[in-house]
């Protein structure tokens, strides 16, 4: 079974996704990682991230793979463990242009599905019902307001987990900056010509700004069960 989970950036497609991996016993596949790791490699080997020839270049040129730490997955590119690597600030912007670029993406599709060739699969992108697996048995577009989605990404840059830490707050600033990255990013991935993020026809829409992570993976594994 396919399980395809798009969204905007901080919607909890990440959180859910893993959940649903670790729950079903399913593989996960975090699409934004890839792209963040080309966007990554641009940077450390000077390229600039605007430049759409080089960057397909290195999409085409590294092996992205993932692994399983103790903090749950890992991903590793060239060899390399860049998990922590690939969410820094200066990748957040980087990964805006070459995510846009037709070649890039089709680089990372073409792995994407031969990822999903090997078996059931929840993945977690913004193309994922459209683009990657368009014939997936379950399609889930998840949302949140953008203040929600602001505050869980500064709560998880402090160190900590906004799904397990209800109470959870972060400082202002930091929050006021998230919303801003994620504003930008949201209008880029909605905008841009290549694949933009936008619901697939058939998907079902989950609003997850006053919901737990458990309510979000309980109505997905539901319609799982539906479409087994
Ligand atoms: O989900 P994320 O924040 O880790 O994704 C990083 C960037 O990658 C995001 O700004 C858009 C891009 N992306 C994409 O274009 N297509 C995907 N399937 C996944 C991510």
């Amino acid at each position: 079974m396919k399980v395809a989970i798009d969204g905007p950036a901080g919607s909890g497609k990440s959180t859910v996704a893993h959940a649903i991996a670790k729950r079903c016993g399913i593989t996960l596949l975090d699409t934004g990682a890839m792209y963040r790791s080309v966007a990554l490699t641009c940077l450390e080997r000077g390229i600039d991230p605007n430049d759409a020839t080089a960057a397909a270049e290195v999409a085409r040129s590294i092996t992205i793979e993932f692994g399983q730490g103790e903090q749950g997955q890992t991903v590793i590119v060239d060899g390399r463990d860049v998990t922590t690597a690939i969410r820094t600030p200066e990748v957040d912007v980087a990964v805006s242009p070459v995510s846009a670029v037709p070649a890039v993406r089709e680089a990372m599709v073409a792995q994407q599905r031969a990822i999903g060739a090997q078996g059931d699969v929840v993945a977690e992108g913004r193309d994922i019902g459209t683009v990657v697996f368009p014939d997936a048995e379950v399609k889930v577009y998840l949302t949140a307001d953008p203040a929600a989605r602001a505050l869980r990404r500064a709560v998880q840059r402090d160190g900590r987990d906004a799904a397990t830490d209800a109470n959870a707050t972060a400082d202002a600033e930091s929050v006021m900056s998230i919303l801003e990255d994620l504003l930008r990013r949201d209008a880029y991935d909605s905008n841009r010509e290549a694949s933009p993020l936008r619901p697939a026809e058939d998907a079902v829409h989950i609003d997850s700004s006053d919901k737990t992570v458990d309510e979000v993976v309980d109505a997905i594994i539901a319609l799982m069960e539906q479409a087994s």
